[in-house]
């Protein structure tokens, strides 16, 4: 089965078409966060704008990537209808994310997914976006293929499984507006387990790089300032290798709230203000800056790595699963990851590529794929509130 997935949930615009929830045929983003650059932060009408203007270019670049990577058509043929036809009937349904995220941005993919599911009588399944971000994990990157599965004679169209993760599984789901743990127990089975009391893990690192005159997006502007740092002072120049790298560095200069509190629980808005008293109004120089954004990264990171491990053996789940946009930061996979082998936890470690962690159409229709529960579209509306266990 071929799921056209479309995501508009924030400032990206994304479409991609994914084959059996696992083979991305093709996965476009257009994103305005390059605008939002310049404002320090997301204006939602302006999202919503640029969503507009790139929803249809979008979708018709993922359907003829999907189907046309072989040849370059020509212009003539591109427009004609029998070559949109047959890009039409290529595909079995759409997903659609419907929730959470800014409202304007969100009604641009859910009113053009179901005008086409209308128009190509098509089933549409509503996506919740947070659990999408988990269902990158689900896609097969390659990387996992054994021999046998790519051996010559095995059928083309034999999804390979071996990537995917086992349940039960414990996922932790960290974007810009939300941070949640939860137990999968099977496809449509979630349960929360524990979540942000306030900032998410997202917004404590665009917060703090603002107040450090740092780009937005925050995380990875503070990640590369962070890496420059710890580069600098604890790392030999020899050690290339990401598994022999030290990682026991001493940066304890912010607060880690309730790391030892006996919940699932975090609280990253006091971040923001101790930064912000450490800047105390100063003109900081480079070293300086790069200092308060290693500090900050292990802050955020020492915070969730702490309590994911402690959900690990309480749970005792067959996977855990980092996703989500925050799961791209190069310090928490490589934390995570070594504490898990550290502490000799059973579970196998999964995280999706970086271009799967950030907003993606192929999320979406993997996620469709298996929980494939399509609706009427007269009944798909956003929600902006969604949470990761809410109905749809
Ligand atoms: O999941 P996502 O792409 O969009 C939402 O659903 O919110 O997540 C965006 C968030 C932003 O807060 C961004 O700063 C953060 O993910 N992010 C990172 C990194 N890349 C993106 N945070 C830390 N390190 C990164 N490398
Ligand atoms: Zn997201």
């Amino acid at each position: 089965m071929k799921i056209l997935g479309i995501e508009t949930s924030c400032d990206e615009t994304a479409a991609a078409v994914v084959e059996d929830g696992s083979k991305i045929l093709s996965n476009v983003v257009a994103t305005s966060s390059e605008m939002h650059a310049k404002t320090g932060g997301i204006i939602p009408e302006q999202a919503a704008r640029q969503q507009v203007k790139s929803i249809i270019p979008v979708i018709e670049q993922s359907l003829s990537d999907a189907f046309n990577s072989k040849s370059p058509i020509s212009k003539r043929k591109a427009q004609s209808s029998a070559y949109h036809q047959s890009l039409i009937t290529s595909i079995n349904a759409i997903a659609v994310t419907v929730g959470p995220g800014l409202v304007g941005s969100l009604l641009v993919g859910i009113e053009t997914a179901k005008s086409l599911s209308y128009l190509w009588k098509m089933p549409i399944i509503p996506v919740n976006h947070m659990v999408a971000h988990i269902y990158a994990n689900w896609i097969d990157t390659g990387k996992s293929r054994t021999k046998n599965s790519e051996h010559k004679n095995a059928l083309p169209h034999t999804p390979n499984t071996n990537h995917q993760p086992l349940f039960p599984a414990l996922a932790l789901v960290v974007s810009g507006g939300h941070t949640d743990l939860v137990l999968l127990k099977n496809h449509g089975h979630l349960e929360w387990i524990g979540g942000t009391r306030d900032d998410a893990a997202g917004e404590a690192f665009d917060k703090c790089a603002r107040l450090l005159g740092l780009p937005y997006p925050g995380g990875p502007a503070i990640s590369v300032c962070a890496e420059k740092f710890i580069i600098q002072n604890f790392l030999p120049a020899d050690i290339t290798h990401q598994e022999l790298r030290p990682d026991n560095f001493q940066l304890d200069m912010f607060p880690r709230p309730l790391i030892n509190k006996d919940n699932f629980d975090w609280s990253f808005s006091g971040l923001k203000t101790a930064v912000f008293r450490k800047i105390g109004g100063k003109k900081l120089t480079a070293k300086e800056k790069q200092r308060i954004a290693a500090e900050v990264q292990e802050a955020i990171v020492d915070s969730l790595v702490e309590k994911s491990i402690k959900a690990i053996i309480k749970f005792k789940p067959k996977s855990f699963l980092l996703s989500g946009g925050v799961a791209a930061n190069k310090r928490l996979r490589e934390k995570l990851k070594k504490r898990i082998k550290s502490e000799r936890l059973r579970v196998k470690f999964h995280v999706p590529p970086i271009d799967l962690c950030t907003d993606n159409g192929a999320s979406i229709a993997t996620a469709a794929f298996f929980n494939f529960r399509p609706i009427s579209w007269k009944k798909i509306v956003a929600d902006s509130g969604l949470t990761i266990i809410g109905e749809i």
